[in-house]
C-alpha cells in the first residue's frame, strides 16, 4: 500500500483528503497543531511554523512514504508575519525535512490559493521571499518586503506559487524523481472561509462566489490533490492546477 503524509487534517480540505486517502486503501499520516475530532489511525501533533516541531514530527516518520500533501494553511487573521511563516517558509521547511523520506518516484502536493495568482505581477517580490532560505524572522521579512497590512495571505501563495515550481528543478527533490506540484482552491466551504470574509471582506469572497455559481467543497478539492500525488501524475511536474470551478478562467476572461 502507499503511505501519504498529510497536513491540515483536522479540518476543511485536509480532513476530507485524509478520508478519501483511506477510502482509496492508502495509510495516512495526518499533521495538524489541532487534533482532529474524528480520529486518525496515525496522527502527529504540530506546529508546522516551528523548526523543533517540524524537527521532533520528522523523528516519528516512518523511513518511507509515497507523497506529502501540504494541506495546512491560515488565512491571515493571525496577523502578515504568521501567515507567510505558516503558509510559505513553514510549508517550505517541513517538504524539505521530508523529503528524504519521500520514496524515489514520490511526490509533493502543496496547497496554494486562485489568491496567490499575483505571483507573475509581483515576480520579483515572489523571488525574494523564496530566495531567503530557512526559517527568517517574518517580522523582518515584512519590513524588508514591504508587506501591506492583510497582503501576507496572498504573498504567502504567491511565493509558495514560485516555489512550486523551482522546487520541481531542487536537486533534493528531482535527483530522486520528487514531483512537486500545486493545486489551487477558489472559495471553498470550510471554516477559513468565515475567516477570509474578515480579511479580504464579503464583497470580494461573494463576487468569487457569484462568478462561478457557488462555493466548492473539501470534497471537490481532495481529489485533484491525491491525483497530483500519484503515480498517475507521473509526467506532472511544478505545475499548478486550479480547482476552481472556473473562477481563474473567469477573471482572465474579462483581462486577456
Ligand atoms: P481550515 O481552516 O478548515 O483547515 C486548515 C487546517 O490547517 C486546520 O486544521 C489548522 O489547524 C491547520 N493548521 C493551520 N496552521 C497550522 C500549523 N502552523 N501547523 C499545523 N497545522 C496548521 O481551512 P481549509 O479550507 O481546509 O484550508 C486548507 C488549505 O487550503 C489552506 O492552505 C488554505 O489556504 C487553502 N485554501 C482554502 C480555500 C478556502 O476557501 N477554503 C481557498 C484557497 C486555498
Amino acid at each position: 500500500g502507499k503511505t501519504i503524509l498529510i497536513t491540515g487534517v483536522a479540518s476543511g480540505i485536509g480532513a476530507r483528503t485524509a478520508e478519501l486517502a483511506l477510502a482509496f486503501g492508502a495509510d495516512v499520516i495526518g499533521v495538524d497543531r489541532n487534533v482532529p475530532a474524528a480520529p486518525l489511525q496515525s496522527f502527529i501533533k504540530a506546529d508546522i511554523s516551528s523548526p523543533e516541531s517540524i524537527a521532533e514530527l520528522v523523528s516519528r516518520l516512518p523511513q518511507r512514504i509515497d507523497a506529502l500533501a501540504n494541506v495546512a494553511g491560515v488565512s491571515g487573521t493571525l496577523g502578515d508575519a504568521k501567515t507567510i511563516a505558516i503558509n510559505f517558509y513553514g510549508l517550505r521547511a517541513l517538504s524539505e525535512a521530508v523529503a528524504p523520506h519521500i520514496r524515489e518516484g514520490g511526490a509533493v502536493v502543496n496547497v496554494a490559493s486562485v489568491a496567490g495568482y499575483g505571483w507573475r505581477a509581483n515576480l520579483e517580490r515572489a523571488k525574494g521571499l523564496v530566495g531567503v532560505q530557512g526559517f527568517p524572522d517574518p517580522d523582518q521579512i515584512v519590513k524588508e518586503f514591504a508587506i501591506a497590512e492583510g497582503e501576507g495571505y496572498p504573498i504567502s501563495k504567491e511565493a509558495l506559487l514560485l516555489w512550486t515550481q523551482r522546487a520541481a528543478h531542487q536537486a533534493l527533490f528531482r535527483d530522486r524523481g520528487i514531483r512537486v506540484n500545486a493545486v489551487s482552491p477558489g472559495p471553498v466551504t470550510t471554516p477559513i472561509l468565515n475567516e477570509f470574509r474578515k480579511v479580504f471582506g464579503d464583497a470580494r469572497v461573494d463576487s468569487d462566489i457569484t462568478r462561478v455559481g457557488r462555493a466548492g467543497s473539501a470534497p471537490d478539492i481532495a481529489p485533484a490533490i491525491l491525483f497530483l500525488a500519484s503515480d498517475g501524475a507521473r509526467w506532472i511536474n511544478g505545475a499548478n492546477l486550479p480547482v476552481d470551478g472556473g473562477l481563474e478562467a473567469s477573471i482572465n476572461a474579462d483581462v486577456l
